[in-house]
């Protein structure tokens, strides 16, 4: 019996360009499912879907550009991807960028940017997602949440309101979408070894280490088998919920 029963799924990924959404991508496809990558970063969506879709002849047919922050953009990406694959059966909303400003420093351009991809742009997608998903009556969204979005740090006030913001979007799509057998669960990583942490000085990222319990960051492939899970069958009676994936450190 196969407890996944993932094979021929068609999953958008947003932010699947790189780090733990490229990640996702690798992991799906070892499974059968058929990722897309959706990014904003040309270059690097090229490079990432060969390196999914290594043995592929049109490549192209996997990587879609795409800015989340941009609604009517969001929607025609997944107009397009209806058009060459069929309606999405699952979906991974996981670009993010990440901001370091306290409450004193933020300006309104920090501030709206960082809305507008992490909060903004979660919702896009997982609408335009919802809206081929309700057709089938099943399916699974999973978000990607942060722990900055279930506790605090300092000089994060953009980053941290819209990754607690995640957690309860979460829980509303799920109230929503549980009538038509769609479930929506969220991941929350704790410090993974992406970009996104590649400017942090290394005593910044060795004192992280330290305070956790696992006494390691975590790799982006450990996220993706938690997103994995929240997409299979293994987790057919989970929704709404946000796992944390973190080592130990909250
Ligand atoms: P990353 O920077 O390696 O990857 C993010 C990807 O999203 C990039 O490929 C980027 O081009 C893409 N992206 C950014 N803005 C976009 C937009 N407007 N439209 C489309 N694509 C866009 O970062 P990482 O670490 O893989 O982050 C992925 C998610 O995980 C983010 O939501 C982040 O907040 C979250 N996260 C990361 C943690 C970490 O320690 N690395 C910890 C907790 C959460």
């Amino acid at each position: 019996m196969n407890l996944l029963n993932i094979e021929g799924a068609v999953i958008p990924v947003s932010g699947g360009a790189s780090g733990i959404g490229l990640a996702i991508c690798k992991r799906l496809r070892a499974e059968g499912a058929i990722p897309l990558l959706l990014d904003f970063n040309a270059q690097s969506l090229a490079s990432a879907v060969r390196e999914v879709y290594p043995e592929a002849s049109e490549p192209g047919r996997y990587g879609y550009l795409l800015d989340v922050s941009d609604s009517k953009a969001v929607d025609a990406c997944f107009a397009d991807i209806q058009r060459d694959h069929g309606p999405v059966t699952h979906a991974v909303a996981n670009a993010g960028i990440a901001q370091g400003a306290s409450v004193l420093e933020i300006t309104d351009e920090q501030w709206q940017r960082v809305m507008s991809v992490n909060l903004n742009g979660v919702m896009y997608f997982c609408r335009a997602a919802a809206r081929q998903l309700v057709e089938a009556k099943q399916g699974a969204i999973v978000t990607t949440a942060s722990i900055a979005g279930l506790m605090v740090k300092k000089e994060r006030i953009a980053y941290t309101s819209s990754k607690a913001a995640i957690v309860n979007m979460t829980r509303s799509m799920a109230t929503d979408l549980g009538a038509y057998g769609i479930r929506v669960n969220a991941v929350a990583p704790g410090v993974i070894e992406t970009s996104m942490q590649k400017d942090k000085p290394a005593s910044v990222m060795q004192a992280t280490r330290e305070r956790v319990p696992l006494e390691r960051l975590g790799s982006p492939d450990e996220i993706a088998k938690v997103v994995l899970f929240l997409l299979s069958d293994m987790s057919s009676y989970i929704t709404g919920q946000t796992i944390v994936a973190d080592g130990g450190l909250t």
